[in-house]
């Protein structure tokens, strides 16, 4: 049976950088504090003209020009998104138009910072029973667009970006000692139970964008950070944890870890009770914030083109969002 294979990493960041300091004249914040409690030193933002299908189509060219695929041999485009370009169509949709991949059938996932992880499990079905033989998997945001720039708790986490995968039906090499190679599995949970934890009330059905909910600033991104932490910690070593066992691997298998940069504590924490050395996660907060969906590929593509990831090696990959959504792939290289 065939197995998706990764055979091009792809990622972009707008040039604007906005530091701690710039948010220091925003809020009543420090660098210090933002520092110590999360990690970030600064965050990307899109240009007024730039929205999220036109982060997400950069960073799938640069990917398509390592895989060697031409946009017009795509069968599916998946985007990982919460901020496309227009509530519709999909932020999919104007990628395919973007990249001329006419070929390509086109659609958005909804899992916020696991956005990513959730279409990637999604493309590599598809992969996997034969209907698609190259897929591109992007996940990108503008956050920043939707945080609140009042609200101290939430501002200061964020940033955009846009990170890209080409997918590719592959039959490991016969005799082949790394083998199996490619995406092994993926692992998806939601608890709906959470969803008032970290959500944007208004610009849905239930409540419309009006003027007066916009004066109320419903529109704009709420969190309860300090729940949101503690979920995550728990959730990702869980998810980890069965995701190898699956395979019979332990943590002591695991040579890369690929994930969600939410916060650096929630990171450190995860890798102590994972006893994975913390060496072996890739850190890119310090430069992006949280980037939402965009958050995996992008790591990704860095650890990548970093020259880090070698044949064989074992990659587990986590990520956790709004929904609460969250989970965990396990990929030999
Ligand atoms: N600057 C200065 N002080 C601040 C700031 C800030 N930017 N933000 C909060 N504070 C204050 C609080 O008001 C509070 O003050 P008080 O004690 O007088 O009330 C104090 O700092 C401590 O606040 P806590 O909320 O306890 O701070 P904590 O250490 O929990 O850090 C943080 C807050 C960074 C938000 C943390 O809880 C966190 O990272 N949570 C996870 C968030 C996350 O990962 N979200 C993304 C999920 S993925 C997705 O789908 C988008």
């Amino acid at each position: 049976m065939a197995r998706t294979h990764i055979i091009g990493t792809g990622s972009y960041a707008p040039a604007q950088v906005l530091t701690n300091q710039d948010l220091e004249r925003l809020v009543d914040t420090s660098d210090a504090w933002i520092r110590e409690r999360t990690g970030i030193q600064e965050r990307r933002q899109a240009a007024p003209d730039e929205a999220t299908s036109d982060l997400a189509v950069q960073a799938s060219r640069n990917a398509l020009e390592m895989a060697g695929v031409a946009p017009g041999d795509l069968d599916l485009i998946v985007v990982g998104t919460v901020t496309a370009d227009m509530p519709m169509p999909s932020c999919a949709a104007l990628v395919q138009a973007k990249l001329g991949a006419k070929r390509a059938f086109a659609f958005d996932v909804s899992a916020a910072c696991a956005g990513w992880l959730y279409a990637l499990s999604v493309a590599d079905q598809f992969v996997r029973s034969g209907q698609v033989r190259r897929a591109l998997v992007v996940g990108a945001d503008v956050l920043t667009r939707a945080v609140d720039w009042t609200d101290r708790n939430t501002c200061v986490l964020f940033g955009d970006g846009a990170g890209a995968l080409v997918l590719g039906a592959e039959r490991d090499a016969e005799g082949d000692a790394m083998a199996p190679r490619g995406i092994l599995s993926t692992h998806l949970r939601t608890d709906g139970e959470l969803a008032n934890l970290l959500c944007i009330p208004a610009g849905g059905s239930r409540t419309p964008v009006t003027a007066d909910n916009v004066d109320a600033n419903l529109h704009k991104l709420k969190m309860n950070g300090k729940e949101v932490f503690r979920f995550a910690v728990r959730a990702l070593v869980e998810s980890t944890q069965a995701s190898l066992g699956v395979h019979g691997m332990t943590t002591t298998q695991v040579d890369h870890v690929i994930a969600h940069q939410a916060n650096l504590r929630i990171l450190e924490a995860v890798m102590e009770r994972l006893e994975i050395p913390k060496e072996k996660c890739w850190l890119n907060l310090h430069k992006y914030g949280n980037t939402s969906s965009a958050s995996l590929p992008m790591s990704l593509d860095e650890a990548q083109r970093a020259g880090r990831l070698k044949r064989g090696d074992v990659i587990a990959m986590m990520a956790i969002g709004a929904g609460m959504a969250w989970g965990s792939a396990v990929v030999r290289w």
